[in-house]
């Protein structure tokens, strides 16, 4: 079965994955979500002028796009890295329509479909991308992050990508200051990731969504 392109509620595109029975995004808007949970309480949670971020589920490049978009406007240097084990098809790709919505132009996300996986890419002077064909659950890296965009499949539908093994990765990839925010706000998973040593805040969620989850690296960092 393919995977086919919805419209969310804010008009924006998602992709609906069949085998998993779950879309990309939540359906009262893919750009509403992804800006509430890794734009306005990820990379803008802090003030700082340089991060690195990791991205599990690199998918439709939606977060990606947003993140390069924001780096830009505000002249925030991002080193970017997104881990995706099933890359969104050329035909699907090529579809979305998240430029038109967000007043970029249609090549910007093209580049990030676009570029080589496997290696650094330099996409616009504030925001360099690798991306990593690979499963989270065999996923190690060099590099420290700040931030971790956690966006898999819901807690139900993988539950081996919410389990103790994987955010106890997780953890070790933070800097000691980082944190990770996710659009989960499910008891079981956030009692996981406390118990591998999270520091649990509990954030309204996205329109539709009640809360969501940051969990920070550093007990009452703030
Ligand atoms: C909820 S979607 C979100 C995608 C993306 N953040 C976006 O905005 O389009 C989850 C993504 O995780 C990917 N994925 C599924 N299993 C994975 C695994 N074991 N390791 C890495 N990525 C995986 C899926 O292919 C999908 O792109």
């Amino acid at each position: 079965m393919k995977n086919k392109l919805v419209i969310t509620n804010d008009g924006s595109h998602s992709i609906f994955n069949p085998e998993i029975n779950e879309t990309y995004h939540s359906k009262h808007g893919a750009i509403v979500e992804a800006e509430h949970v890794f734009i306005k309480n990820g990379l803008l949670a802090e003030n700082n002028k340089q991060f690195n971020i990791l991205e599990v589920g690199f998918g439709t490049g939606l977060n990606a796009l947003l993140t390069a978009q924001k780096a830009k406007q505000k002249n925030i240097a991002v080193n970017y890295h997104g881990i995706e084990l099933y890359p969104v098809k050329k035909e699907n790709y090529t579809q979305l329509n998240f430029t038109g919505l967000i007043g970029e132009d249609n090549s910007d996300l093209l580049k990030l479909h676009e570029c080589d996986w496997e290696a650094e890419q330099k996409i616009n002077d504030f925001f360099k991308l690798t991306k990593n064909e690979i499963a989270l659950e065999n996923y190690t890296s060099n590099t420290k992050f700040d931030i971790i965009y956690f966006d898999a499949f819901s807690p139900e539908k993988q539950p081996h990508l919410w389990d103790e093994k994987i955010f106890n990765n997780m953890y070790k990839l933070l800097k000691e200051d980082g944190f990770l925010v996710t659009y989960c706000a499910k008891g079981v998973v956030k009692r996981t990731m406390k118990a591998v040593g999270f520091e649990i805040i509990v954030l309204d969620g996205p329109p539709g969504k009640r809360q969501m989850t940051r969990a920070n690296k550093s007990i009452s960092q703030k």
